[in-house]
Order: C-alpha cells, then sequence, then structure tokens
C-alpha cells in the first residue's frame, strides 16, 4: 500500500449502516456504463468496498483495483474478496501504472477540489474509449447538510460538487458526456440514537463538524441538530421519516 496525504479515516460502521440506501446510486451508475474496453478497472474511493461485489459479478475475471485513503475503509473492502488488490493513496495525486479501462467514482469527489483540473486528470488515466462514471450527492444547500455549517458557524465540511453545466464544460472536450441527476425519497427507519437523518449525515458529511468537538459540546451540537432535522423532516407515526436526497451523476467515454 502507498502512504495517504490525507490521514483522513472513516468509520465503516457508520457508514454501513444504510448500506443498501447507499448500494442503489451504485447500481444505477453502474446500469449507465455501457460497454468499456479492454483494460483493468478501478473503483476510485471504494470505501468499505460496497461496489466490490456488483464490479466483480459485472466484469468477471478483469483486474479490479480499490483505492481509498482511509485504512479503516480498506480494510472492510478486503473482506469482501472483490478486489485483485487495494491501495492506500489520496485520489488528488492517484496515478496507476497502467492506464484504465473503467474508474468507478462513486460519492468521492465531492470530497475532493478543483474539479475544473482533477476531472482531465483522471481522463488521462483512461485507455482510449475508457469511462470515467462519478456519482456525487448534490446535498449541500438541503437542511441535512446546511444545518451542520449554521450550527457551528463553520464554512462546508468538504469542497462540494460543481453545477452540470459546469461538469459539461469541463467534461466535453474529453470525450463524449452524459449528466443526469436523481431524487432518491429514502424512507429512514426510527431509531432510538437520536433523529434518522443525523444517523445518515454522521457518518459522511457531518463527520469533520463532530470531530471537532467532544464531551459536553459534542452532545449539544447533537441535540441542537437533532431539534432542527425533527423541523425539516418529520418524524412519522412509527419514528420512521422521508429524507429527500439529490445525486447528480456523470459518464465519460474518453475520445477514441
Ligand atoms: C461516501 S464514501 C464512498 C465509498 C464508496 N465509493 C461507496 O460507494 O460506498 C467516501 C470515501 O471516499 C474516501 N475519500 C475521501 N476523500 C478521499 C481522497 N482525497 N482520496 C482517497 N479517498 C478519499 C473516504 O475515505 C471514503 O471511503
Amino acid at each position: 500500500m502507498t502512504t495517504s496525504k490525507t490521514g483522513n479515516d472513516w468509520n465503516p460502521g457508520a457508514y454501513d449502516r444504510f448500506r443498501g440506501l447507499r448500494l442503489r446510486p451504485v447500481l444505477d451508475l453502474l446500469r449507465a456504463v455501457g460497454e468499456v474496453p479492454e483494460g483493468p478497472l478501478t473503483d476510485l474511493g471504494c470505501g468499505s468496498g460496497a461496489a466490490g461485489p456488483v464490479l466483480r459479478t459485472r466484469f468477471g475475471e478483469r483486474m479490479i483495483t480499490g483505492v481509498d485513503a482511509s485504512p479503516a475503509m480498506l480494510h472492510k473492502a478486503r473482506e469482501t474478496g472483490s478486489y485483485d488488490q487495494l491501495v492506500q493513496a489520496d485520489v488528488a495525486d492517484w496515478e496507476p501504472e497502467q492506464q484504465q479501462a473503467l474508474i468507478f467514482c462513486n460519492a468521492v469527489l465531492h470530497w475532493l477540489p478543483d474539479h475544473a483540473k482533477l476531472i482531465p486528470r483522471l481522463a488521462k488515466q483512461l485507455v482510449p474509449g475508457g469511462v470515467l462514471a462519478v456519482q456525487v450527492p448534490g446535498m449541500n444547500d438541503a437542511p441535512s447538510h446546511a444545518t451542520w455549517r449554521a450550527l457551528t458557524g463553520r464554512a462546508e465540511a468538504g469542497p462540494g460538487i460543481l453545477e452540470p453545466r459546469a461538469y459539461r464544460e469541463i467534461l466535453q472536450p474529453l470525450g463524449q458526456a452524459e449528466i443526469w441527476e436523481t431524487q432518491y425519497y429514502q424512507a429512514l427507519p426510527a431509531s432510538d440514537e437520536g433523529h434518522p437523518v443525523r444517523m445518515f449525515t454522521q457518518s459522511t458529511y457531518g463527520r469533520p463538524f463532530l470531530d471537532a468537538l467532544d464531551g459536553s459540546a459534542l452532545a449539544a451540537l447533537r441535540r441542537a441538530y437533532d431539534d432542527e432535522m425533527e423541523k425539516h423532516y418529520p418524524f412519522e407515526r412509527d419514528g420512521t421519516v422521508l429524507f429527500p436526497f439529490r445525486r447528480v451523476f456523470f459518464l465519460l467515454r474518453k475520445q477514441g
């Protein structure tokens, strides 16, 4: 394994609590991929390996590499048995030994800045006709995400995403591009630990805000966030909530 620059470990247990809901966009992205040329594949920002088994089923004997900055996530990814190799690296400066037929990148790029430079750099790592397949959450203005910033007075948890028009401008010179978005109406189960929307966001967007605190300050932030969520995402009689979640997808097929 190479060394990460980020020192940015994640909590696979908390992330995988909503494995089913988080898998759905993986499947939707993979369905859109179509034919890919000969060559190896990378699951870039593979996390705990949610996409590993479906990539393996779809691509059979092809060489599949998982890349992530988080040792804990890579450890879980290894347990799936779906990857030929797992590499600890930062997506920002990742360079595979060989050009790739598919770079599959689900729910990762919003943690990285400067997509106008990053996407052409990733496209360079593709064989001609190779595919870059990306999904990023488009939720930074939603109450579930904006409330973390409002309550802490801090700016974004991560760099966020661009408007679809901006992605089109970046992608078009590189090959054939498709951009679309889907809003998932997620029914989150009741939880004894707090508001279901916190259960969902605390392992991802909310993580940097929570990690900065401990003790009573941490407990106060959790309580205040739960109170706000109750206003925006009211409980059903059974304690569940409906949590709309927008996701932006794009595919690039590199010029042949
Ligand atoms: C929301 S998870 C998505 C994981 C997986 N792709 C999935 O669909 O379940 C985001 C992952 O991106 C990784 N990540 C975030 N920034 C990264 C970076 N700069 N380089 C490498 N991995 C990064 C995190 O460690 C985490 O595992």
